[in-house]
């Protein structure tokens, strides 16, 4: 018996076999386990003889059989190890990798430009308070400018923002009277439109906001022929209209001239109207400001010539991808 055991045990090659031979010969019905069993019918003599014989072969198969499996174990490890081994030397799989989205790498010209400048970036919801959107910019509910912008409404007095002078009325709120104020705020704005190459009911605009004692028209020229420099270039020509809106006063828009489109409007701005300083806590006999939104659609599609507003939004990979840097 033992020596069959043993022959067996040496010549099993995997774990799941050695369990089943570990009962065979010494589980409960094992056959070793019946010899202990049998010693009842053996004579007193035999018993101690047989007895200690049995002990003995169970405890040498016991450490062949754990002998056995440490071995098989360590094997498989070392298989395992073996088809898991990876080649550092080999080439790697490329990941491929994005680009950055137009509009947003105009947002981040735009900022770096204005952060150099002193002003500070700032953020503003999409879905606004008909106070922050109309109200305090000076345009109360019955004021004819209001259909310059249709309006997106979610309630009566909720809507996604038309522009992002609403960041204007929430940051003079929360410096609550302090000055410098210098901040740009870039975000999506929401207008009804009937979609077409030139038109988008959701487009982007950077607002930007100066308040501070002595701030004048002429500031706001420089800061604007400086941004137009730095996007267009030096040659660029430049118009200041003047133009109609309720938050400012004066008013401008901010045509540049392009080869083959001829003039196109950028930007609207003026000085910051009083009463939209008075009831942020300003007191507009100190302090004066300035204000502009500069159009994000009109600066990249002059940037990059770009032909229909509808690129912007439509996720074609054949387009984003001309804007991978290198
Ligand atoms: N909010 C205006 C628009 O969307 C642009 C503007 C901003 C004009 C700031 C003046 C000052 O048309």
């Amino acid at each position: 018996l033992k020596e069959e055991a043993l022959t067996a045990i040496d010549q099993v090659s995997s774990l799941d076999h050695l369990r089943e031979l570990k009962v065979k010969y010494l589980g409960k019905k094992g056959e070793l386990t019946a010899v202990l069993r049998g010693m009842g019918k053996l004579t007193p003599e035999e018993r101690p003889w047989i007895g200690s014989l049995a002990n003995e072969v169970r405890t040498e198969l016991e450490e062949t059989i754990s002998q056995k499996q440490t071995n098989l174990e360590d094997q498989a490890i070392e298989e395992q190890l073996k088809s898991e081994k990876i080649d550092v030397t080999l080439p790697g799989i490329p990941m491929e990798v994005g680009s950055v989205h137009p509009l947003q790498l105009v947002i981040e010209e735009l900022e770096d430009f204005f952060i150099g400048m002193g002003f500070q970036v700032a953020e503003g919801p999409e879905v606004e308070n008909d106070y922050y959107n109309f109200e305090a910019l000076n345009l109360p509910k019955d004021h004819p400018a209001r259909d310059m912008q249709d309006s997106f409404y979610i309630t009566p007095e909720l809507l996604l923002r038309t522009h992002t002078s609403t960041t204007q009325i929430h940051t003079l709120e929360a410096k609550e009277g302090e000055v410098p104020v210098r901040i740009i705020s870039p975000g999506k704005v929401y207008r009804r439109d009937d979609d077409d190459a030139t038109h988008s009911h959701q487009f982007t605009q950077i607002e930007g906001l100066v308040v501070d004692r002595g701030v004048s028209m002429s500031e706001l020229n420089g800061v604007l022929l400086a941004l137009i420099e730095k996007l267009f270039g030096e040659e660029t020509k430049v118009r200041l209209r003047p133009s109609y809106f309720p938050f400012t006063e004066p008013s401008v828009e901010v045509d540049i001239y392009h080869p083959v489109k001829g003039w196109i409007e950028i930007l609207g701005a003026g000085m910051v109207h009083p009463r939209v300083l008075e009831r942020t806590g300003y007191n507009p006999e100190r302090y004066t400001g300035f204000a502009f939104g500069i159009g994000v659609e009109r600066i990249a599609i002059l940037k990059y010539n770009i032909d229909d507003i509808r690129h912007f939004y439509n996720n074609d990979l054949r387009f984003l991808r001309q804007f991978k840097s290198e």
